[in-house]
């Protein structure tokens, strides 16, 4: 299998909606994409499955197990015309640059694509592309309890920097923050380099530059 990174098209709105719900549905206010994706200060990337186009809901429906009822409401609540053939969306991550902060908020690996390189890939195009923005510090917040996603920070040499007691409304769980200061400084950047490097070797068909 092979995949690659993109910028976000309004056309991948509904099937990100799905992903998102498959993984936040407890968190309220849900995030609206549409309205992301018009939000100057949002910017998303996409994993594609090189291999795999979709046709229209249905395929949605039965690829993620969700009811086709919520699926025509999540269209529905979006305004997103039902989709024709389009690429397969496998995971995605967003951020907003506030104060010329990256504050990484969304984030998420469909459940039958993981562990195999795609949230790696895609937190290196967001590294990179806040990079090209010219935002220096990348910020993000995450369940205590959510170690798949905190060994992935750590890795990325991302430091525990604060704690936010109950943050989260359905459980009252914490949410630790977690912030790179610097990701042009040289060591943040060779460690990078040296992690791309890995990657590649790992997974193969990994491409590090942002299709737009
Ligand atoms: C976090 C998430 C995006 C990782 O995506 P993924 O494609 O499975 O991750 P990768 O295969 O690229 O793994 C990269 C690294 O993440 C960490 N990791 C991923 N899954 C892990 C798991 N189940 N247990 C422990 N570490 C894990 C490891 O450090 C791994 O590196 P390694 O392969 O050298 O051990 C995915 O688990 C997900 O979508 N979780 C639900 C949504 C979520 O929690 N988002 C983050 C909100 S802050």
């Amino acid at each position: 299998m092979s995949y690659y990174v993109r910028l976000m098209r309004q056309e991948d709105v509904s099937q990100i909606a799905v992903i998102d719900r498959d993984d936040f549905s407890t968190i309220l206010p849900q995030t609206n994409y549409q309205r992301e994706f018009k939000n100057p200060l949002a910017h998303y990337v996409v994993a594609c499955d090189n291999e795999k186009v979709i046709n229209g809901v249905e395929m949605t429906w039965k690829e993620t197990g969700q009811s086709a009822g919520l699926i025509s409401r999540l269209i529905f609540r979006n305004k997103v015309a039902p989709p024709s053939d389009r690429q397969y969306i496998t995971g995605f991550a967003g951020f907003w640059i506030i104060a010329g902060e990256t504050h990484i908020i969304n984030f998420a690996v469909r459940r039958s694509y993981r562990r195999k390189g795609i949230g790696e890939l895609l937190f290196i195009s967001l590294i990179d592309l806040a990079k090209e923005l010219k935002s220096l510090l990348i910020t993000l917040e995450v369940r205590a309890s959510n170690s798949a996603a905190r060994n992935l920070y750590r890795k990325y040499g991302f430091n525990k920097t604060g704690l936010r007691r109950g943050y989260y409304s359905n459980d009252k769980e914490d949410g630790v923050i977690m912030t790179v200061e610097n990701i042009e400084s040289v060591s943040f950047q060779k460690h990078l380099n040296y992690l791309k490097q890995a990657h590649s070797q790992k997974w193969g068909t990994a491409i590090y530059h942002i299709s737009r």
